[in-house]
């Protein structure tokens, strides 16, 4: 088995003691100074009072096929991927393209903690506490056109750093989609940390989309460029297999994967002998988002 440094547990206990913290000060008036930084679990950002996943977990079981298709693959083989310097893009059907270097979105855009579950497709999920910041702030600096109606994002290509690159297991570089309405929505975020910290390598440092309500492969990592477009981008996964993922990619436990059911799911750090857990539609975010897609067959829009 691995062996677990130091490094990696401290900022679960920092974190965690701050947390408690913050629990016992949000009585007090010390919550107004503090809280805009780390916020009460249970309250405005997650749907229910999950125990969150542990550092070292979320740290160790990726997926990242940049970096290798199993598990243990993203940690062990991205150590050398540089993230510095960084710049994204924002182009297409916007007033003013800009590009943003990443010290420019950290001044510009502060990241505040959003405790997210995320729900794999593949039938596991856990409960991140991210550091990040609503995307419709970014996008809003640019100005989109009215022919804007979706956005694309296009994660880095760099097959001399990023080992999986170098085989044709997706079409790179890791494209994927949002219509722009969703992408504007407040839940929607890009991400610079996680437990406080920036974001590691391996879950896609040092900026990613988190969209909580759908799979977890639309949260594409190391972004570049963000692109507003007219018309819906085909992204990796549907080049890579369109009968198994559609756009929408909604959690949705009543619309089956064509090779397994999605009606429960395994929590990381559960035991064997823990049951699934029922999953919950638009994971667990419907009353915020679900109207999104009124009037739309999500059986049809998967
Ligand atoms: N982004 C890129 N660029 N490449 C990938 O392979 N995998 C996706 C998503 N983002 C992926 C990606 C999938 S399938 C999941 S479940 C999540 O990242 C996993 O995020 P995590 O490793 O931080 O938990």
């Amino acid at each position: 088995m691995k062996k677990i440094l130091a490094s990696e547990i401290t900022p679960e206990t920092i974190y965690q003691n701050r947390r408690s913290f913050m629990k016992s000060a949000a009585a007090g008036t010390a919550s107004v100074v503090l809280g805009s930084l780390f916020s009460i679990p249970g309250s405005a950002n997650t749907p229910s009072s999950d125990k969150l996943t542990r550092y070292r977990d979320i740290i160790s079981y990726n997926n990242y096929y940049e970096f290798g298709t199993s598990k243990e693959d993203p940690s062990e083989n991205s150590g050398k991927f540089k993230t510095s310097p960084w710049s994204v893009s924002i182009e297409g059907e916007v007033e003013k393209a800009k590009t943003f270097s990443y010290e420019q979105i950290i001044k510009d855009f502060p990241s505040e903690e959003r405790i997210y579950r995320l729900r794999c497709v593949e039938g596991w999920s856990m409960v991140i506490p991210w550091m990040g910041f609503s995307l419709s702030h970014l996008l809003k600096t640019v100005t989109p056109t009215s022919k804007a109606k979706f956005v694309e994002f296009i994660s880095v290509y760099r097959p001399e750093e990023m080992i999986g690159q170098q085989s044709k297991i997706l079409d790179w570089p890791y494209r994927e989609g949002l219509r722009l309405d969703e992408a504007m929505h407040p839940l929607t975020i890009m991400a610079t940390g996680l437990y406080g910290k920036n974001l590691p390598n391996q879950n896609g440092a040092p900026i990613r989309l988190v969209v909580p309500w759908k799979y977890g492969f639309k949260s594409s990592k190391a972004i570049v460029k963000i692109k507003l477009v007219e018309h819906i981008p085909i992204t990796s996964w549907m080049n890579a297999s369109p009968t198994e993922y559609g756009f929408y990619s909604n959690v949705n436990p009543n619309v089956s994967h064509p090779r397994w059911s999605q009606a429960t799911e395994r929590r990381i750090g559960d035991s064997f002998l823990d049951p699934r857990r029922p999953t919950e539609m638009f994971n667990g975010y419907a009353k915020e988002v679900s109207g999104l897609y009124q009037g739309m067959d999500l059986k049809k829009y998967y």
